[in-house]
């Protein structure tokens, strides 16, 4: 499967180094570590590898901006006029963002194109807009004062991003950060730093002050735990797995940071006998495959009501069959390659996993070509609740299909989980949608239709997928502070 096509704009490695302060500078180490294309398994660059070292200096830009630079004292439309600025320097730049992005990730170029890119554009205008809409409230309380709230930046915020949305993530971290007037250092995942490096270029350019953002690339445990560690950090937003949250919430105790997670899903998708099969069918595909299957929100538990079991399995074949996997700079491409080897191995073991536990796999279940991480889209049938391949998080392209007969039965093995991010409903029956819609346990739930995000819609997990909301006016919470100021009048 090696990549063939070239892209329209080929992608030039412009910036590798850390982000401090307004320069480009190697890690204090000295030590870089490899990016890969993941179509290929060849690496693209050496990119710094940051530590504990580099955070302290990224910190002390961060604080030395919100306090004594331009950042502070900026009126807040101006602040909105920056990222508006940087939204705009990015859609100039989307072509080669896009194929920047398909190299470091390997997804396909025409996901990139009409996914990523807009949506990153679009949350980045959405709460620019907001900047200068953050405001408090006048309260009356008892006695002759005159009370009211300020909403202020939380300050310096740590973001810890992961590899399956590069830009996307960033703009979600960067966007509600900035319009609340905090200064940022963000870590992304050492699978794919190229492109959040880029933007930091961008915002640069924009007039974004020195300081304001600052980007750290490097591994988890030495630069991401360094930021969670950090006194002088006052919040930490992170995306990824539940199981690192755990300890970023350990390592933030020390010095009780608010903490924003969005983790992981094992979101069950409903269809039932009364839905549109053809719209619940493509629909269920791709919520699933969508990004190789690396998404938080992924469609992974498909129930399906028993009197129409075999013929939707069926038509979740035929898509199967049909979905073009290989080489993510060809626009035809429907999937490209896992993100990792890592990532390979774990979806490849759950495949097994499967296979011995006895379900019925209808299609794929195996690698494609002998060079970049690959996998045929995997769909098992006849999958039992308490299955591995049921009940864990595999973000790949593997598709669990269940059986149920009624309403009630489906609402509580749905809800049979520890996660709780995302759920989709296919029906006919207003009614039905509804109960449902108030009966799932997760943040966020899709009636006929998947995968449908907008920077205004609210987005988070309940249980053990996340703390807090991400998107929409709820978005900004985490990156402010209420201050109650009281006045006597007396
Ligand atoms: P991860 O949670 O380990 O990595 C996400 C980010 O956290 C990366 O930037 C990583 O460097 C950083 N990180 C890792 N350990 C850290 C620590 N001790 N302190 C601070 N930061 C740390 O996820 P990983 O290993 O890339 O993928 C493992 C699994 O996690 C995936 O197979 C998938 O199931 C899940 N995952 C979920 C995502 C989501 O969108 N909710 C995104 C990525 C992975
Ligand atoms: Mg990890």
């Amino acid at each position: 499967m090696a990549t063939t096509s070239e892209p329209t704009v080929k992608p030039q490695i412009r910036q590798t180094e850390c982000f401090i302060g307004g320069k480009w500078v190697p890690a204090a180490s000295g030590k870089t570590f490899e990016t890969i294309n993941p179509a290929t398994e060849e690496v693209i660059a050496q990119v710094a590898e940051g530590d504990a070292t580099d955070v302290d200096l990224a910190v002390e830009a961060a604080r030395d901006a919100l306090e004594r630079g331009p950042w502070g004292k900026m009126d807040a439309r101006d602040r909105g006029a920056l990222m508006h600025k940087l939204a705009d320097l990015i859609e100039q730049e989307a072509e080669e963002l896009a194929a920047l992005e398909t190299l470091d990730n390997g997804k396909p170029i025409r996901d990139s194109r009409t996914v990523d890119l807009p949506l990153t554009i679009d949350c980045l205008r959405y709460y620019a807009g907001f900047a200068d809409k953050i405001h408090g409230q006048t309260i009356p309380v008892r006695g002759n004062y005159f009370t009211y709230t300020r909403r202020e930046p939380v300050g310096v915020a740590g973001q810890i991003i992961p590899w399956n949305f590069p830009m996307l993530m960033v703009a979600w971290k960067w966007g509600p950060a900035l319009a609340a007037g905090c200064t940022i250092v963000m870590k992304p995942a050492e699978q794919t730093p190229l492109t959040c490096l880029r933007m930091a270029r961008l915002a640069q350019k924009a007039g974004i002050p020195d300081g304001v953002i600052n980007v750290i690339p490097g591994y988890g445990p030495t630069a991401g735990a360094a930021i969670v560690k950090h006194p002088d950090v006052d919040k930490v937003a992170f995306t990824g797995e539940y199981k690192t949250a755990q300890i970023i919430m350990r390592d933030a105790s020390a010095t009780l940071k608010r903490l924003t997670f969005e983790l992981g899903g094992k979101s069950p998708n409903i269809v039932f006998a009364d839905a549109d099969l053809d719209a619940a069918a493509a629909g269920s595909h791709f919520g699933l495959y969508f990004n190789q299957g690396q998404c938080c929100c992924a469609g992974s538990r498909l129930f399906v009501e028993e009197k129409i079991y075999d013929q939707f399995v069926e038509r979740l074949a035929e898509l199967n069959r049909s979905r073009r996997v290989g080489d993510p700079f060809n626009p035809e491409t429907e999937q490209g390659p896992q993100v990792d080897q890592a990532q390979f191995d774990k979806i490849m073991h759950y495949i097994e996993r499967g296979n011995q536990e006895g379900a019925r796999l209808l299609t794929g279940g195996h690698r494609v070509g002998q060079r970049g991480y690959f996998i045929e889209p995997t769909l098992f049938v006849d999958v039992k609740d308490d299955m591995e391949i049921a009940k864990d998080e595999i973000f790949g392209p593997v598709l669990s299909v269940l059986k149920f007969k009624d309403v009630d039965e489906v609402i509580q093995r749905a809800n049979n989980t520890f996660y709780g991010l995302a759920a989709a409903v296919w029906t006919r029956d207003v009614k039905k949608a509804h109960h449902l819609a108030a009966k799932i346990r997760a943040g966020t739930i899709w009636v006929n239709c998947y995968d449908v995000f907008d920077a205004a819609a609210p987005f988070g997990g309940f249980k053990m997928s996340g703390i807090g909301r991400e998107l929409g006016e709820k978005g900004l919470d985490a990156y402010t502070e209420t201050k109650t100021v009281t006045v006597s009048l007396d």
